[in-house]
């Protein structure tokens, strides 16, 4: 914090206080978000047992900080330099302090290495029989879930029931992802050719945020998620009303349109919705995100936009805009066709 001081000991710029006063604000502003993505506020027994961890840590290194500084300042006091003192008497070894210095850390390690190789163990990714299947595959940039029981495909937001645990079998399709939601579990790097894994049951309801921990090109800032964990029942109802493919309502003159927007093929050369998304029943797609129930999600483009009908119509108009280097190109669209198809994307519940 050098900022905050000014060359002169002792005094100190008003400008640097309200630099640090505005700093403390941000920081404490973060704490405000509903959803936090805070390792400190465990949401899930791994989560919990990583917490454990580092607080058990944190405490041994406050013992360690508090003996040494207290040892530090007693000495420079009560040895500091004195007018016309003599030289003090020099001290070649101390066999009790060697011993008592080489002794105590080790035995301060071996209480912070049992714990921590018992967690590691525990954080494996090893999952009991009967846990909730789900493969992540990570994408630039964004994240797709497959529920292989379930026959469930998703984006973005993967679903959980509350209490039961999940096997999460991760990879990546093209380069190395990290999949990361603090409050559940640590990161797992996610890799092409490569299976890792996750396991761990959620304890409480609710919004989880996530996001891509590994650089991985120009939007991996942009590459987020969310884990919505409900109570049993309204997961089932979830994963029932997504095993539906709810056909175009035939009297919704704009979806209708929407929906053949969607399947127009356009000029040799132009990008079409279905050659890259699968809408069930409609298109098979599979270089972006599954799209069957699109409107059913809080966000899109890989967690970053709103989904409303402002957030899509953003979105078709302009993807690299929003997402750099998204693999979803700029495509001509008239109004009237971005109308309709936010109209029928938004209708895919
Ligand atoms: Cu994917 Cu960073």
């Amino acid at each position: 914090m050098g900022f905050v001081f000014s060359r002169r000991p002792g005094a100190v710029r008003p400008v640097s206080w309200l630099a640090a006063a505005a700093l403390i604000l941000i920081l404490v502003g973060c704490s405000g978000e509903p959803y936090p993505q805070s390792t400190l506020h465990p949401a899930a027994d791994m989560s919990g047992a990583i917490d454990g961890l580092y607080r058990q840590i944190f405490w041994w290194a406050v013992v360690v900080f508090v003996v040494v500084q207290t040892a530090l300042v007693v000495t420079v006091i009560r040895f500091r330099r004195r007018p016309n003192q003599p030289e003090p008497r020099h001290v070649y070894g101390n066999t009790f302090a060697e011993v008592a210095w080489t002794l105590a850390p080790a035995v301060i390690l071996v209480f912070i290495a049992v714990p921590t190789i018992q967690t590691i163990f525990r954080v494996s990714g090893r999952a009991a029989p009967g846990a909730l299947q789900v493969e992540v595959i990570g994408h630039q940039w964004w994240w797709e879930f497959r529920y292989p029981e379930l026959g469930l495909v998703t984006a973005n937001e993967l679903h959980l029931p509350q209490g039961r645990e999940v096997a999460l079998a991760i990879t990546s399709a093209d380069v190395i992802h990290s999949f990361w939601a603090p409050r559940l579990h640590g990161k797992r790097d996610a890799l092409p050719g490569r299976t890792t894994r996750l396991a761990f049951t959620p304890d409480s309801a609710g919004t989880f945020l996530g996001q891509c921990a590994e650089f991985c090109g120009e939007s991996h800032a942009n590459m987020r998620l969310r884990v919505v964990v409900q109570p049993a029942a309204d997961f089932e109802a979830w994963a029932a009303r997504q095993a539906e493919s709810p056909a175009v309502d035939s009297t919704a003159a704009l979806q209708v349109a929407g929906l053949e927007a969607f399947r127009r093929i356009r000029d040799p050369g132009q990008h079409t919705c279905i050659a890259c998304h699968t809408i069930a029943g409609v298109s098979g797609g599979v270089a972006g995100p599954n799209l069957t129930h699109v409107g059913s999600r809080q966000t899109i483009a890989g967690g970053t936009l709103p989904n409303d009908s402002a957030g899509l119509a953003r979105w078709l108009r302009n993807a690299p805009g929003e997402k750099p280097g998204s693999l979803m190109p700029k495509i001509a669209l008239s109004d009237d066709e971005v109308a309709a198809l936010v109209a029928y994307l938004r209708s895919r519940q």
